[in-house]
């Protein structure tokens, strides 16, 4: 049970009008302090978070006025409620202008004050819930921008859309770094859910003890140093979304117990006897193959068919290059910060960021993209000094790395003289035309060099 009983300080100098208002607040299940002065109600608030003040204006010392000041300072989202002595509406809108909620004019009937101070935490919550709406709707426009426009990545863009709005569970699948947790996210944030949490979890991160505690919360006493009760994070992602990441690493008991949750959505807080019932839709990842590990007995199969209701396969990044340019401007922009001079790739960089194979994926060329451009400080081009060693010399390997072997075939003869062409080229390129040292750059001899070119322009 959260604890909902709102704290309440309650400032008025006349010893039985306070009285008597604080325990009818009382009765109406506020938990009251009562303060005498302005002095004794700053000095309460300041070893004690209270949720609402409520304090008469006019005071001796201290005047109201300034405990409200003083009171909305210290915490910002306090209701503050202040009482007029004499209908005087003019000090009522100066304590307003210091952040006080609202005001009730002496002499009132409780019931006026309980009214007012109903409808200023009902705004506040607005308020509050506002401001977290904001803030995913910030996030929203952030990650719904999941970068992509190579073919694997609009076909999953199509599965996105149709499975954001429902409810089923989703399995994320796809190497490290390819951006697993940003489509969780995405699809969190354009689904039905979008208003209420996204609360995420990586199972692998988590020592065993401790994960079944963090995944379903705990009463006190449940284990040593389980001072009070907590929720887990199932309960953090009531009616909005739980992601499970790295899935894979779960226990057999805890896959039994999640399995649970997904059947019956409900569960127990370790050393609970009473069962939780939850409403969340649950997204996992693994980048280890579940199916390979219900195989050879390693993962619950039930739980893997649970689990697996739409599967989402996200493609490693060397598969798609296409995407990389694009990835390397957002990330070009996020690292600049809003700088205003342009800095650019060079080409030859681009083509080595290219060919890289990225076992890091997309992580990795963000890691590559924010380096860069602190090596390139005062620089108006990033070049490939600039990425990293193994990016720089991506280059050697490219060709085999990046071919695939298309459905239908390819010419491989032509194919080669491509390759060739291409390197002779850039040889040229990078040595200003000395064939020399273009042959040295490709560990030819200098008429072999010069016979390749002759051939491949001129292909008989
Ligand atoms: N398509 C994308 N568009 C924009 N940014 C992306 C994209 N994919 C990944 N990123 C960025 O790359 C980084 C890694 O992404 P994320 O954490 O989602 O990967 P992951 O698959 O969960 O990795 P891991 O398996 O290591 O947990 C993040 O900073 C994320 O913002
Ligand atoms: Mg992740």
């Amino acid at each position: 049970m959260p604890d909902t009983t709102k704290h309440l300080l309650l400032v008025e100098d006349e010893a039985p009008l306070r009285q008597a208002i604080a325990d009818q607040l009382g009765d109406r299940g506020y938990h009251v302090e009562q303060a005498e002065s302005g002095e004794a109600a700053i000095a309460r608030l300041a070893d004690f978070a209270f949720d609402i003040i409520i304090t008469d204006l006019r005071l001796p010392g201290v005047d109201g006025s300034a405990v409200i000041e003083a009171a909305v300072a210290r915490y910002p989202d306090i209701i503050a409620i202040v009482v007029t002595g004499y209908g005087t509406v003019k000090d009522a809108v100066e304590a307003i202008k210091r952040g006080a909620s609202d005001f009730v004019s002496k002499p009132f009937q409780i019931d006026e004050l309980l009214h007012v101070l109903g409808s200023s935490v009902e705004q506040r919550r607005l308020k509050s819930e506002n401001a977290y709406l904001r803030s995913q709707l910030e996030e929203r426009y952030r990650f719904e921008g999941v970068i992509g426009k190579s073919r694997p990545m609009a076909r999953l863009f199509q599965l996105l859309e149709t499975v954001a709005p429902t409810n089923s569970t989703i399995l994320i699948t796809g190497e490290t770094g390819t951006g697993k947790e940003v489509v969780a996210r995405a699809i969190h944030l354009n689904g039905p859910r979008r208003m209420h949490r996204f609360v995420a979890l990586n199972c692998s991160a988590i020592p065993e003890t401790l994960l079944e505690a963090e995944l379903f919360g705990h009463v006190r006493g449940a284990f040593t140093g389980a001072v009070g009760n907590r929720q887990g994070r199932l309960e953090q992602a009531h009616r909005g979304t739980v992601f499970l990441d790295e899935v894979g690493t779960m226990s057999a008991a805890l896959q039994m117990k999640l399995l649970r949750v997904l059947q019956e959505r409900e569960f127990e807080r370790v050393g609970d006897s009473h069962t939780t019932k939850v409403d969340v839709r649950v997204i996992a990842a693994t980048n280890s193959d579940l199916a390979r590990m219900v195989a050879e007995g390693q993962f619950r199969e039930d739980l893997f068919y649970r689990l697996n209701v739409i599967p989402v396969h996200l493609p490693p990044l060397r598969e798609r290059k296409e995407d990389i340019p694009l990835l390397v401007q957002h990330f070009l922009a996020i690292f600049r910060n809003g700088a205003t001079t342009s800095l650019t790739v060079s080409q030859e960089a681009m083509r080595r960021l290219m060919s890289f194979s990225w076992p890091g994926n997309v992580r990795q060329l963000e890691n590559a993209v924010e380096r860069a451009v602190a090596l390139s400080a005062g620089r108006t081009q990033i070049d490939v000094g600039d990425l990293p060693t193994e990016v720089q010399k991506a280059q050697e390997t490219a060709l085999t790395t990046a071919v695939t072997l298309p459905e239908d075939g390819l010419d491989l003869d032509a194919f080669i003289a491509d390759i060739e062409r291409d390197l002779i080229q850039r040889s040229l390129e990078r040595t200003g035309g000395n064939k020399g040292k273009a042959a040295r750059l490709l560990n030819l001899k200098r008429t072999t060099l010069v016979e390749k070119l002759k051939r491949l322009s001129s292909p008989e």
